[in-house]
Formats: structure tokens, sequence, C-alpha cells
């Protein structure tokens, strides 16, 4: 048996380790990692509804906003380069993610964060001085190429750092900076929006190099994992990190499994061509559902496009920021719910509740649009009320989101890939949910033009299937400690033929809940 042994008895090893003020310390600065993703995702909507900023770039759509209210609303926005100023920046993304998983791999996760830090700081400042459309896009380019570095490697980092009894809680706080970061700027371009002049959105747009540079220092100041060392060959500055992390002397034992672990997953040589084979179906299979769901919620129609959308039914530009600000304060709030409930209700109750809920209130919304705009898209007067109605059932929507398959589209993911194939299975996770990120991003604008109202609809029927989905083939995973996760494959009804007893020898699935090696 290598070195450590491996899991044994009721499967739960215990390796002693405090939440040291180090760890906390080292994870809230890793974690704004994901205040720049969401930084971005909240500034791009309500800067392409500045009128400023669409008069010097995207005259055309600033036109048809300035025609007669009484001319089609959905199709008011569609603009294929006003698109592909939102979503370049998710393919340069899913570019870099890749490049990121060498980099992270040969030189650390902190590089990486380090290039995440500058590059996406490179990309504020060209956004920020942009003189025509071409810079706004090479700058998102760069934006997307610092949120792939930062994207592979933060949520590796925070893993392998944390003691894995608050691996969960310190998984869900990157997901509650994503939205703190969604929420901070759509503040911020509520604000930027007055700024007499017109110049508003260069403050927005370069706004980005604050978290640039708050990652970017703070890459500068973490030390590296100590699994990240091991993988260099550093085993006694790794021992050494260790202790001072855990706070304790004798981190024998799980020093001993990280290396084991590493053995293990070196041996490994071709981890794509393993997730093929077909004991490892059901993890390639929520490798690629979960995050095509999470996207396919509809979720980042708000994100992206909440004033652009409030915009077009009815409400005038600063209203529509401000609603907009009022569901990045929900979302901020609902994160902070699944963070107490994920262990306590588990994940299945939470997908199944937020699934409910994003369907009611996609139904409500869908009614309330077309009772309104009609299939032709004149409203006629709005009414305050409406206004209301629609806001509110917007909110609990996102609510619904931000307590299920926002924080569960990455957590599940992430607990319940066995080591020898967790690095390449996380990466499929990470470029499906970039391309469907980029997709929605992409059609979002022509579909509400072409299927109007109906769009909500289609949303709705996702939510049906993933519902669906979740209730047949996913196991409650609440509770279980993660080498032991195989389990939940071979008791349950479907996986269970795919998945034979003795699949997941102990020590194949050793070290999983420490984060262990990813490539
Ligand atoms: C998703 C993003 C989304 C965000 C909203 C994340 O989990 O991956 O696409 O914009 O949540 O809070």
């Amino acid at each position: 048996m290598p070195a450590g042994g491996f899991v044994v008895g009721d499967g739960q090893k215990a390796y002693p380790g405090k939440l040291t003020p180090f760890v906390l310390f080292t994870c809230i600065v890793a974690a704004m990692g994901g205040l720049i993703f969401g930084y971005d995702i909240g500034i791009s909507g309500g800067v392409t509804s500045m009128p400023s900023f669409l008069r010097r770039f995207f005259p055309s759509v600033y036109r048809k906003q300035q025609e007669d209210a009484s001319t089609n609303q959905y199709c008011q926005y569609d603009s294929p380069t006003l698109t592909l100023f939102t979503s370049s920046l998710y393919l340069a993304a899913l570019i870099s993610s890749l490049v990121a998983s060498t980099v992270t791999r040969k030189f650390g996760r902190r590089l990486s964060m380090l290039f995440g830090g500058i590059l996406f700081c490179a990309g504020a400042l060209v956004n920020g001085f942009a003189k025509h459309v071409w810079m706004l896009i090479v700058g998102r380019i760069l934006l997307g190429f610092g949120i792939g570095f930062a994207n592979q490697s933060v949520p590796l980092y925070l893993s392998e750092m944390a003691p894995y009894k608050y691996r969960g809680a310190l998984n869900i706080g990157f997901q509650l900076s994503i939205t703190i970061g969604i929420l901070v700027a759509e503040v911020l371009n509520y604000f930027f929006a007055k700024i007499k002049g017109g110049w508003g959105w260069r403050l927005s747009l370069g706004g980005a190099v604050v978290p640039a540079l708050i990652i970017t220092l703070g890459s500068l100041v973490l030390p590296d994992t100590p699994n990240s060392m091991i993988e260099r060959g550093q085993h006694e500055e790794a021992k050494t990190k260790l202790r001072r992390i855990r706070g304790v002397d004798d981190v024998s034992q799980e020093f001993d499994d990280l290396v084991a672990a590493s053995k293990e997953s070196q041996s490994i040589e071709h981890p794509w061509g393993n997730l093929l084979r077909r004991k490892y179906r059901p993890h390639l299979t929520m490798a690629i559902m979960i995050p095509l769901f999470q996207q396919l919620t509809g979720i980042n129609v708000i994100m992206f496009y909440a004033p652009v959308l409030f915009n077009t039914i009815g409400f005038t530009t600063d209203a529509s920021l401000m609603s907009a600000v009022v569901t990045g304060s929900v979302n901020v709030a609902a994160t902070l719910v699944s963070i107490y409930g994920v262990d306590r209700w588990g994940r299945r109750f939470l997908f199944l509740e937020g699934g409910t809920q994003m369907l009611i209130c996609q139904a409500v919304v869908a009614a309330c649009i077309g009772a309104k705009f009609g299939v032709d898209g004149t409203p006629g007067e709005l009414p305050k009320w409406y206004a209301i109605v629609v806001v509110t059932f917007i909110c609990i929507y996102v609510a619904g989101f931000a307590w299920s398959w926002g924080p569960l589209g990455w957590l599940v993911p992430s607990e319940i890939f066995p080591l020898e194939i967790r690095s390449a299975a996380q990466s499929i996770t990470v470029s499906v949910n970039m391309i469907f990120t980029f997709i929605i991003a992409q059609i979002f604008l022509t579909m509400l033009c072409h299927l109007k109202f109906g769009l909500f609809l289609v949303f709705a029927f996702f939510v049906v299937v993933m519902s669906i989905f979740i209730y047949i083939f996913l196991p409650e995973t609440k509770g279980i400690p993660i080498e032991e996760m195989g389990q939940v494959w071979r008791s349950h009804w479907y996986w269970s033929r795919f998945v034979e007893d003795g699949e997941y020898g102990n020590g194949v699935e050793m070290g999983k809940n420490q984060g262990t090696k990813h490539v």
C-alpha cells in the first residue's frame, strides 16, 4: 500500500487542521479572482444600454432606440457587432482556460492567477481608452484571456488550500465573489451613466483595473499550494507550507496522501482518453450536462442584458439600471442562502426547488410581456404595476438560480469526479460553461427579436428538462465523503450498470478531498 494509507472503515479520513487565519486570508484573496469575472458580467449589460456609448460605437442601435416607441421593441438591440462585443470575451476565455491548464500544472497556480490579473488589467485599459469598435473588441478579448486564466486556476487553488471540512463553503465563496462583482459593477454603472458629457462608460469599462489589480497583487503575495509544489518536486517546501496552512505540526498523513495522489495521477498518461471509458460515463455525463443546463436556465440573459431587457419592456435607461442593481442584490443575498443550506437540505432539494421557482417566474414574465407587447412588439402605455410585477418575478427567478444552479453548477461537478479523471473532467465542465455562455450571449438579442416573449418559454422548457434530469439521474452527494463518492453511482438504479463493484479502488480515490493533482 502506498504511503499515507487509504480509505478505511467508514471511509472518512480526518486530517488534523484548523481554519487558520492564514488559510482564510489566502482563500479570501484568491476568491477575488471571481470578482473580475463578476465585474465583467455586470458591467457589459449596463454599458450597452448607455445612450452615449451606443451613439459612439453602435450608431444603428442608437438610432433604432431613438425612433418612435411604437416600432418593434423586441428588435431594437439586434445588432451583430453589439453581440460580438458582449460574447467575444467568452470565446477568448474558453481558449485561454485550455492554455492555462498547462501553465497551472507546470508553473503553479499563482502564476496563472498573475497572468489572469495582468491580461484583465490590459483589457480594462484598452476598453477604458477605446476610440473605435475594434479596440473594444480587442479589449474584451484580453479580458476574456484574463478570465480564462483566473477561472482555471482560482477554483483549483481554493480547493487545494481549504481544509477538507470547509471546502464546500469556500467553493461557494468563489460564486459569492462572482455575484459581488456583478453587483458592484451594476451599482457603478448606475452612477456612471449619470455623468454629464456621456463619458461614464469609460469609467465603467476602465474600472475593471481595480479588481484586476487586486488579483494581480494578491497572486504576488499568495503562497503556492502544497499540491502544486509536490507536483513540481518541491517536497520539503510543500511540507513546511502545509504545516503553516493547517496550523498543526503533524501533517504527515495528509502530506503522504498528497504525494501518493500526485503519483497516482501522474501515472495516467491519457486523461482525456481515460474519460471515455465506460466506468466514467456518469461523470462524463455530469461534466457536460450540469454546465450546459446551468446556462440553459437563461440566467445570463438577465446578467448581461438586464438593463437592455428592462429598457425593451418600457423602462427608461435610469430605471433599467436601477432594476439591474436590485436583481444583483438578490443574487448576492440568495447565494448566502445556498451557503447556509447546501449541506443541510442537500443538492437535489436545492436543484429541484430552484428549478420549480425559475419555471413559474419564466411563465409569468413571458405572460406579462406577451400581454403587453403582443406579437408585433408595440407596447402602448405601460402602467406602473406592470413594471413592478415584471421586476418582482425576475428577482424571484434570480433568487431561484442563485441558490441552485448558480453555485451547484460548479460545486457538484467538482465533488463527483474521481482523482484520475478530475482535471480532465473539470476542464470539460469549464469549457462547456464558456461555450454555452458564448452561444446564449451570441444569439439572445436575435432570439428576442424573432421569438419575442416566447424566448422566455424556451428557457422555461429547458428548466423542465433539467429538473427531470436531476430528479432521475443525479444522486444526492450531501454528506458523502468525497473519496467515498463511488458508492453513490454503484447504488444508483441507472448508473450502477456502468460502475461495477470494485471499480473504485480505495487507492485510486485517495486524496481527493485535498484537491489533488490537476492537469
Ligand atoms: C455562472 C455565470 C452567471 C453567474 C451569475 C455563475 O455560476 O457560471 O454564467 O453569470 O453565476 O451569478
